[in-house]
């Protein structure tokens, strides 16, 4: 510290995008930090491991050979496995891992989630979301565990001590209420008591700082008006002189724009507030100049400036960057190995609900199986969205994984049973529903049921075939695939079963092919209630189709 220019430090507490930064930039400037964010690659979405590594290592290399030569922080979003990166193992999202509601199992996937990361040298995740979603029109529903915090009392510790291992860093975000807004809007207003924040947003944050979580990032959200960014009272009063919380507060993606002032304003606003790193994907080096001459106006003290740089680099240091900057992973050992594998379907297996059966299920290989709707042979959709691309990947192939269709298929390899291709020639038929990948923003809609909001088109036309076989007295299987809870009404009657997939990840179509089979038992169970109508948002102690904490068995 006592060696560092201001310069260098204030560069310390910014963070750029890595195509908005070139390594002699690094050097130039010795910046503090790096993102490569939601879709971001490289060069191409399928770049292989190696070029992620080589381009991480010239950029460490790069802050090393800066005057102060102190390592970066490289971060990304490896919210279900290391998602940016083409081939990793995508696990199933937060959602299903609420359904899941397995410790132990969380806490491996973040440690497998890590050593992925690690196997192209990143070592800072923005992951876990402790958001408790209390709306399911908020787009971002299926980033939380639950719209039940006790479900995160279970969870968020063992995943941050997952994410920690292997010296990687995790992320609680976002701090806090973000789960709270009005209508579920993304980046809106939660209108809450501060009873209601503590009861359901803040008890998540705590878990996180007891399990040691080296990162807070703040949402973009606000509390009855006032802006995340800008509460000293939420940042500052209640995060670090209440709860304790002495890591380094992160801004999210350029929110602090959304502050009232000029740019410097805002910067010194947020910084005050309590922000220690300002990610500023492309407008770093403006803040830079603004953060200095903030300085030097009297804006911003020097004791803020050292506190929030003295936090930085204990970070660096507790997480040995200082020892080991370049680390890296075996990708052989580690990147998509077969135990990631197993251990993403098992999660999958685990997590999906079985909300209605009269008997049909499960097959026992004698059946004639027909089937059909958008994600029936889609790993893309199983996914959902931050996968390789920011809002989710539309193609059905993610160069890993295995559809629901695949998983029959492979299934039938070893087992009776068959797979026919014309309705009529069918007895059992198995229709896969889907939401078409979204992420942040994209994904807020009024209309969360089977045919509206995010559904896919092609939802209307399977349930045309869904009607036709039921009235041709076959039996009719039903499975959504979704990152949410969508109203049914009274589509339900058509089915013979139903399941709910949520975002399974790309092992999702073995998993679903095991459960169907019998090879594994239906566990999952509700962490957000099921919806009856959309009138439910308007009075929320009405119409739920299914509870919280519901999900059949093979044996009820
Ligand atoms: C999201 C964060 C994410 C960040 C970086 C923001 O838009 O709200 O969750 O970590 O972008 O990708
Ligand atoms: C980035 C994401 C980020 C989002 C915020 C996208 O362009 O890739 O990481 O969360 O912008 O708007």
């Amino acid at each position: 510290m006592a060696n560092l220019t201001l310069e260098e430090k204030i560069a310390q507490m910014l963070q750029a995008e890595e195509k908005y930064i070139t390594p002699e930039e690094v050097t130039e400037y010795g910046i503090g930090s790096i993102l490569s964010g939601g879709g971001s690659h490289p060069n191409h979405y399928d770049d292989d491991v190696s070029v992620w590594y080589e381009m991480v290592k010239d950029y460490q290399e790069a802050a090393l050979e800066a005057r102060c030569s102190i390592p970066l922080l490289y971060g990304t979003d490896a919210v279900h496995g290391h998602n940016n990166v083409y081939g990793a193992t995508i696990f199933p999202h937060n959602i299903n891992l609420g359904m899941m509601n397995d410790a132990a199992l969380v806490e491996q996937i973040g440690e497998a989630t890590a050593l992925e990361m690690k196997a192209t040298g990143i070592h800072w995740n923005f992951s876990p979301a402790v958001s408790v979603a209390r709306d399911i029109r908020w787009g971002r529903t299926y980033e939380s565990f639950s719209e039940d915090p006790s479900i995160h009392a279970n969870l968020v510790a063992s995943f941050i001590q997952g994410l920690q291992s292997h010296h990687a860093i995790a992320t609680a975000k976002h701090f806090v209420a973000d789960g709270g807004t009005f209508k579920g809007i993304d980046q809106g207003d939660a209108i809450l008591s501060e009873q209601a924040v503590r009861d359901y947003h803040l008890p998540p944050f705590i878990e996180a700082i007891e399990a040691g979580v080296s990162i807070i990032m703040v949402s973009f959200s606000s509390i009855n008006g006032v802006k995340m960014h800008a509460s000293e009272y939420w940042l500052t009063t209640v995060l670090r002189d209440e709860l304790g919380f002495n890591g380094v507060l992160l801004s999210d993606w350029n929110a602090i724009f959304q502050l009232d002032g000029t740019f410097q304003e805002q910067l010194v606003t947020s910084i005050n507030a309590g922000v220690d790193i300002v990610m500023l994907p492309m407008d770093w080096q403006a803040a830079h100049a603004e953060l200095i001459d903030a300085v030097n106006l009297g804006m911003l003290t020097t004791e803020r400036v050292d506190e929030a740089v003295k936090r930085i680099l204990t970070l660096k240091y507790n997480h040995h960057l200082f020892e080991n900057p370049t680390h890296r992973v075996d990708t052989e050992t580690y990147f998509a190995s077969d135990s990631h594998i197993e251990l993403a379907k098992k999660a999958a297996s685990a997590s999906m609900v079985l909300l209605e059966n009269d008997g049909v299920l499960p097959l026992n290989g004698t059946e004639n199986l027909y089937l059909t709707g958008p994600a029936h042979d889609h790993v893309g959709y199983l996914a959902g969205g931050w996968t390789t691309h920011w809002q989710g990947n539309q193609d059905a192939r993610l160069g890993t994984g295995t559809s629901i269709l695949e998983g029959i298929q492979n299934h039938l390899k070893n087992n009776p049973g068959h797979i026919v291709h014309n309705l009529e020639d069918a007895d059992t038929v198995i229709v896969v529903f889907s939401e078409t990948p979204y992420a942040e923003g994209h994904g807020d809609t009024e209309h969360p049921t089977l045919f509206n909001g995010l559904a896919h088109p092609d939802n209307t036309q399977a349930y045309q075939q869904a009607i036709q076989a039921k009235a041709l007295g076959l039996n009719v299987i039903g499975v959504i695939v979704s990152g949410r809870p969508l109203v049914l009404d009274d589509t339900v009657e058509t089915f013979d079963a139903l399941i709910a997939a949520f975002l399974p990840g790309s092992e999702g179509g073995s998993a679903f092919s095991d459960l169907l089979y019998n090879q594994t038992e239906f566990q999952g169970k509700l962490s957000f209630a099921w919806p009856a109508s959309l009138n439910y948002f308007d009075s929320p102690d009405n119409h739920v189709h299914y509870p919280l904490g519901y999900g059949l068995t093979y044996d009820d």
